[in-house]
């Protein structure tokens, strides 16, 4: 029996676990690679998205898996899609779906995001291939001030139109209006911006008739940006918490939250902080791509003779996350 959005929503949000994000594209992967001397080819990005979602007791701490389009159509060593091996350890698997970022003409370096052409037809495939749920990222930047209204805008009813169409398709769509980290913006404006960004993003869900029980809200923290003083774990869950009281509707099924940049302890510890608060009105839990990855394949650098202690650290990441899920990582590093 297919399960409902709603439902399949509910189980990604599951308590202790996250979601781990595997979308990057192949030129993401290459960047990564190429500053660890690793050989970027597709055999060399399907053994390091093999260990990861591998991984022994991945299925206690992880509800979910986005996946890239080209790590869904590979296979495991064991000769099981991606989606299928997920699936049996009972991990929901989910697919990246936009096709990246463009600039946005007129309104350069903004950008916009692509992908809604032909987006139904690859969404049933990708149905058919076993992913239940869909990503969508747009990305703004805070740095030289307040993105433009209509970059705004445009990026969030194209988020919207995506997630109507994933629903239709019987996915759950992860919404992620990315408010970028990189820059010189105080808490303050980031707090100002991501605000403004989400409560546009409910705007344009609700005109589309989204249901919210089966969408989830991938965000970014509210905190300073790389080039400010570095906002406190406290500083940060008090004014992420207020930013998301005052513009996330109750309906919505969870809330992630993206590390956008931060180290690995950082997003931990603000995690933790955020998780100390007490039950909110909607489950939250982590999402991560660099800040449970970047320690890992460090450890790993392409060599099959250090796989097993590179997912030995993957593991020991994914548990501290899922503590700090709940306000209960005890602060001991594993680096
Ligand atoms: O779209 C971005 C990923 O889903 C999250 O990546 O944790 O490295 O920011 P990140």
């Amino acid at each position: 029996m297919n399960s409902s959005i709603s439902d399949i929503a509910k189980q990604m949000m599951a308590d202790p676990k996250g979601l781990l994000a595997a979308d990057e594209s192949s030129k993401t992967c290459q960047k990564r690679f190429d500053a660890l001397k690793i050989d970027c080819t597709d055999e060399s990005r399907r053994q390091w998205r093999q260990l990861l979602c591998m991984s022994p007791n991945i299925e206690l701490y992880i509800s979910g898996v986005i996946l890239y389009d080209e790590t869904i159509r590979q296979k495991t060593d064991e000769g099981l899609t991606f989606a299928d091996a997920l699936t049996k350890k009972g991990i929901i698997p989910g697919i990246k779906v936009d096709m990246g970022l463009v600039p946005m003409d007129n309104f350069e370096p903004a950008t916009i995001t692509e992908g809604l052409d032909g987006l139904s037809a690859r969404l049933n495939e990708y149905y058919e291939m076993g992913a239940r749920f869909t990503k969508w990222r747009s990305a703004f930047e805070v740095n030289d001030g307040e993105p433009d209204e209509a970059v705004i805008r445009y990026n969030l009813m194209v988020m919207a139109r995506y997630a109507s169409i994933a629903q239709s398709a019987g996915m759950v769509p992860i919404v992620e209006p990315e408010v970028l980290y990189e820059g010189n913006q105080t808490i303050e404006q980031s707090a100002k911006t991501t605000q403004k960004v989400i409560k546009i993003l409910f705007e344009e869900l609700a005109k589309l008739k989204v249901n919210l029980s089966g969408t989830i809200l991938k965000t970014s923290m509210v905190l300073a940006g790389t080039k400010s003083v570095m906002s406190k774990p406290t500083e940060v869950a008090d004014a992420t918490l207020k930013v998301l009281n005052n513009s996330v509707p109750n309906e919505v099924a969870g809330i992630v939250f993206l590390s956008g940049g931060q180290s690995p302890e950082q997003a931990t510890a603000n995690l933790n902080a955020i998780g100390l608060k007490g039950e909110q009105t909607w489950p939250i839990t982590y999402s991560y791509s660099r800040a449970v990855q970047d320690p890992v394949l460090k450890l790993w650098r392409g060599k099959e003779v250090n796989t097993n202690k590179a997912q030995a650290m993957f593991s020991k990441l994914l548990a501290q996350n899922s503590a700090a899920r709940n306000g209960q990582f005890t602060g001991k590093k594993v680096f």
